[in-house]
């Protein structure tokens, strides 16, 4: 089924409209960033330490909370909202934009398919911004290849038994809090993997190598090693075997959100490149007046413009129309990396030799843009997921 037919089936054919609260969000989260956010950018990617004042800032503005219903602490935002302010934040900080697309990822698996004791337990903490979570899917054996995990989990009496590694866990050790995915059932294929919510402190749990990175370097990423791990048997989420498809319905909700930080990322490289061509002065007048420039910068503006809008109409379809809004949440994802990627790259040229200076934050941008083509699924996977709904 196409996606334009999924839409006009489940009333997305309407298209998104801002609400008044979520311009009014927009405008507070855009004067948040420009005032705290962007002035320690450049430091947070030059010390590669996780901000910890920036983690303050989203709790204590309620943009944490954003991620989690009102009766369990939260603030109640849809993905569409959440998506606005993680695309305010990216444009100045993709770090700091993070920290609120992980909030969501890490807590997906919980919201989806927790029990009310679950929830009661290990909601409130993050919406408050107490604890923060993070989702262990991939293993070094197991990207692309998501079912193909080793990590076991094996029943003895009423606690689960975890051995394996996940790699390239976004807040590894940053967070209390972590949905993991295992296999209870070697035989069973996709159908023999199960989610748990691990806590840090549980025996056999121990958090790896830090990995040093090309972008998003204020990020902590790491590996998570398990070595007969005890997990409570009531931190099982969902029944047994239902992992794989939890883990399926999280990334179908977090995907259109790191095309929000992509649609963010791009944006604040245009804003540079846009200032810029107005103030260097070549050839006796402002590089803004050669036709060359314009059309550079009129191509960046209409591949962002066309980014956003992919995203937010995915963010406001896939609360509605769950696993049939998975293509048009892998397209928004896709597209507006592929866009970050383009015109954080042509945005450094438009600055010439200053865009390659660190002194300009336009590499550092083509740096941090060049992640989301590949987390949280590679455009390569997101092209599969399209196909595959378009051509069984
Ligand atoms: N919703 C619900 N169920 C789903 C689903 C969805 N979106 N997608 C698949 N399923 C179900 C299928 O229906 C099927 O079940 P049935 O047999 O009952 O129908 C089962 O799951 C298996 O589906 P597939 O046959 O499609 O599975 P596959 O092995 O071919 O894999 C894939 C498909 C799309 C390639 C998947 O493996 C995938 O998404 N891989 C990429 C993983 C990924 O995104 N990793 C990123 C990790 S997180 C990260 O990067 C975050 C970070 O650090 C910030």
């Amino acid at each position: 089924m196409c996606s334009a037919a999924v839409a006009d089936r489940k009333g997305g054919g309407r298209m998104y409209e801002l609400t008044e609260e979520q311009k009014m969000l927009q405008q507070t989260v855009r004067q948040l960033a420009k005032e705290k956010v962007e002035p320690r950018a450049a430091e947070i990617d030059a010390s590669g330490e996780y901000p910890w004042d920036m983690f303050e800032l989203l709790r204590d503005n309620d943009l944490l909370a954003l991620c989690f219903p009102e009766e369990l602490d939260g603030a109640g935002g849809d993905l569409l909202t959440i998506c606005i302010a993680i695309e305010e934040l990216a444009r100045v900080c993709t770090n700091t934009s993070l920290i609120l697309a992980v909030c969501k990822l890490g807590s997906q698996p919980i919201m989806l398919a927790a029990n009310d004791e679950q929830l009661k337990k290990y909601i409130p903490p993050l919406a408050r911004g107490e604890k923060q979570a993070a989702f262990g899917l991939t293993e070094p054996g197991a990207g692309s290849d998501a079912a193909a995990m080793s990590t076991r989990a094996v029943k003895k009496g009423d606690k689960y038994i975890i051995n394996g590694q996940k790699c390239f866990i976004t807040n590894g050790g940053i967070a209390d809090t972590y949905s993991i995915f295992a296999k209870t059932d070697e035989s069973a294929g996709v159908k023999g993997i199960s989610a748990f919510i691990v806590e840090k402190d549980f025996p056999g749990f121990e958090v790896g190598k830090i990995e040093h990175k090309m972008g998003i370097r204020g990020s902590q990423t790491t590996e998570l090693i398990f070595t007969d791990m005890e997990v409570p048997a009531e931190n099982l989420l969902g029944k047994e075997g239902e992992g794989f498809k939890i883990a399926m319905m999280t990334l179908d909700r977090t995907r259109p959100s790191i095309g929000a930080q992509a649609v963010g990322i791009a944006t604040g490289a245009l804003d540079h490149a846009i200032a810029y061509a107005k103030e260097r002065v070549q050839f006796g007048g402002p590089i803004a007046r050669l036709q060359g420039i314009q059309f550079m910068i009129a191509d960046m503006a209409m591949q962002v413009e066309a980014a956003r809008q992919l995203v937010y109409y995915s963010a406001a379809l896939v609360e509605r129309a769950g696993r049939e809004a998975s293509a048009v949440s892998a397209m928004a994802k896709c597209f507006a990396s592929d866009v970050a990627m383009k015109v954080t790259v042509d945005a450094v040229q438009v600055l010439g030799g200053y865009g390659y200076m660190i002194e300009y934050p336009l590499e550092r941008m083509m740096r941090d843009a060049k992640i989301t083509q590949i987390y949280e699924g590679t455009n390569q996977v997101q092209r599969v997921v399209i196909a595959r709904h378009l051509l069984g």
